[in-house]
């Protein structure tokens, strides 16, 4: 599973190739993305871009439950990599009724059907992987039609020089994937995935990756948010063992501050901690670095423990008999 990962250049640069390829021009009130798991965190991606830096707000669902005050005014992507999960498939059947502008990614399924038989537009995503794998591929697909739609989160440029800053660090993900899973393996027990805001979905992709392919449980903690509550349940926790991998953004000297602040609280608690710090230049790039670092870690962790990363036998469970 690991090449997976790696082909996320290749990935990328099929992202740029559809760049522009689908154009849904009009006038919205905003975007709203519908997905679950590898395919859900993707909305969660595009939305923390456009907090940082976008012209219109992006609302997610992970859920069959739609918002009632949606509209023919807004814009709906509908993101399923399989394109068969019923949640999802559910989200876009009551969309539908409400006549937004929907816009099908997947690889495959009922949903490519279902774009083909009504006409909308479909982005097609590479075929065959793991649903969570193919997060690049889905990623750009949705920035690719926002920025040939008028409402940029990111220009083609900027996809392009994210590629580039991910080719360039490929070799230092790799290396520092090996000593993250060795570091979790070594401290066995709860590992935390510990950050600063705009991060907050870095680390929930994290978590993810480490449920579905390492298959561990692992927490999510983010500052500033964490001083307002978990800061507090450190104060007498279980005597559970932890790790705490501590994620920053270099350049962000408040983020830098809080996260610091929350190293001596987990040192006070003789928590292990890994630190990693996110490269590149841009917040896409930072989120695109530290995602392949955390996916390769969990397959890594995963072949340390003996398990098969590519299988999700309780997600195979649920979904055959999903309510
Ligand atoms: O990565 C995975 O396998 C899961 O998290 C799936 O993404 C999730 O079950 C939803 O499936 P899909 O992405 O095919 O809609």
């Amino acid at each position: 599973m690991e090449d997976l990962y790696l082909g996320w250049i290749e990935q990328l640069r099929k992202g740029l190739e559809q760049w522009g390829s689908v154009k849904v021009p009009g006038k919205y009130r905003l975007v709203f993305i519908a997905g679950m798991g590898g395919s859900g965190i993707v909305g969660d991606y595009v939305a923390a871009l456009s907090n940082v830096k976008g012209s219109i707000p992006v609302l997610v669902s992970k859920s069959h439950l739609v918002p009632n005050f949606l509209s023919r005014d807004d814009l709906v992507f509908i993101v399923s990599y399989s394109g068969n999960t019923l949640e999802t498939r559910i989200a876009y059947e009551k969309i539908a009724e409400k006549k937004s502008r929907i816009v099908i990614v997947s690889s495959n399924g009922l949903l490519e059907s279902i774009a083909t038989e009504n006409n909308l537009p479909f982005i097609p995503i590479v075929k065959g992987i793991a649903p969570r794998t193919a997060l690049p591929h889905m990623l750009y697909a949705i920035l690719g039609v926002l920025d040939s739609s008028g409402y940029s989160i990111v220009s083609r440029d900027e996809a392009v020089d994210a590629y580039e800053n991910l080719k360039n660090n490929m070799k230092e993900a790799v290396d520092k994937a090996y000593e993250l899973s060795s570091f979790i393996d070594e401290h066995k027990g709860l590992p935390i995935l510990a950050t600063h805001t705009p991060f907050e979905a870095l680390v929930v992709r994290g978590k993810n990756e480490f449920n579905e392919n390492s298959k561990i449980p692992v927490k999510v903690e983010v500052a500033p948010e964490w001083m307002h509550n978990d800061i507090v349940g450190w104060e007498k926790p279980f005597e559970n063992k932890y790790s705490a991998i501590i994620i920053r953004d270099p350049s962000d000297d408040v983020g830098s501050k809080l996260v610091d602040f929350m190293k001596k609280i987990y040192i006070n608690n003789n928590i292990p901690i890994y630190e990693l710090e996110l490269h590149g230049k841009t917040f896409l790039e930072k989120l695109l670095y530290g995602s392949l670092v955390l996916g390769l870690a969990s397959v890594k962790l995963a072949r340390i423990r003996g398990v098969d990363p590519l299988v999700t036998e309780n997600i195979t469970l649920y979904k055959k008999d999903a309510p």
